[in-house]
């Protein structure tokens, strides 16, 4: 069987750090995963001394990307069957319900409406930065444009600011949420 691909975008928020989590869901789903993070997100996993963005390669057997390519460079990734975008901060949904594409990840999920891709996004922010009208308003964008966005009851609940429960991000909800296999 051939697998299908799955972008799995990650934006600078605490759950970016345990990326091996949805990876290996995803993989057992019958996903071929690529990791595209924020430039933000890149910066955090950059400075673990572990090897943060080698694992991650080494997982996925593609490399990680972060920036645009230069126009004469080759496409280093498979194309997209799917995205899922997680975690997803407050910054890159109010980015993105705008239009807004100065980045790799903004310029797939962006495209990616277009294309008609499934997209799913497991949003991650805490209930000061949800409060902010703009939030709803791009939120509401999204879903209006096909986007699965798991925010609310049985999917990802804002938390009360430093009160994060990192091993209650619910991965499992966002991997149960892509297209099933045909
Ligand atoms: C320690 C730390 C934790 C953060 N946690 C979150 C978070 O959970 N949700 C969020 O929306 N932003 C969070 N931020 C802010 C984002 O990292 C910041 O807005 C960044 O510009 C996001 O960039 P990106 O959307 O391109 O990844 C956090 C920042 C720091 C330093």
């Amino acid at each position: 069987m051939t697998n299908r691909t799955l972008y799995l975008i990650a934006c600078a928020a605490p759950p970016s750090r345990r990326l091996t989590v949805p990876i290996r869901a995803a993989q057992q789903a019958g996903w071929d995963v690529c990791t595209i993070l924020t430039p933000s997100a890149y910066r955090w996993a950059s400075e673990d001394a572990e090897g943060e963005i080698e694992a991650l390669q080494q997982l996925t057997g593609h490399p990680v990307r972060h920036e645009y390519k230069l126009p004469s460079q080759e496409d280093v990734l498979p194309a997209p069957d799917a995205l899922l975008v997680a975690p997803l901060t407050s910054n890159t949904v109010n980015k993105w319900a705008a239009g807004i594409s100065d980045t790799l990840a903004l310029g797939l999920i962006t495209e990616g409406i277009g294309l008609q891709l499934p997209i799913v996004a497991l949003p991650h922010w805490n209930n000061a930065q949800d409060a902010h009208p703009a939030i709803t308003r791009s939120v509401q964008t999204l879903r209006d444009a096909g986007v699965t966005v798991l925010l609310g009851e049985d999917a990802f609940v804002p938390h009360p600011p430093r009160h994060g429960n990192l091993d209650a991000y619910p991965w499992q909800a966002a991997i149960k949420a892509l297209p099933a296999s045909s």
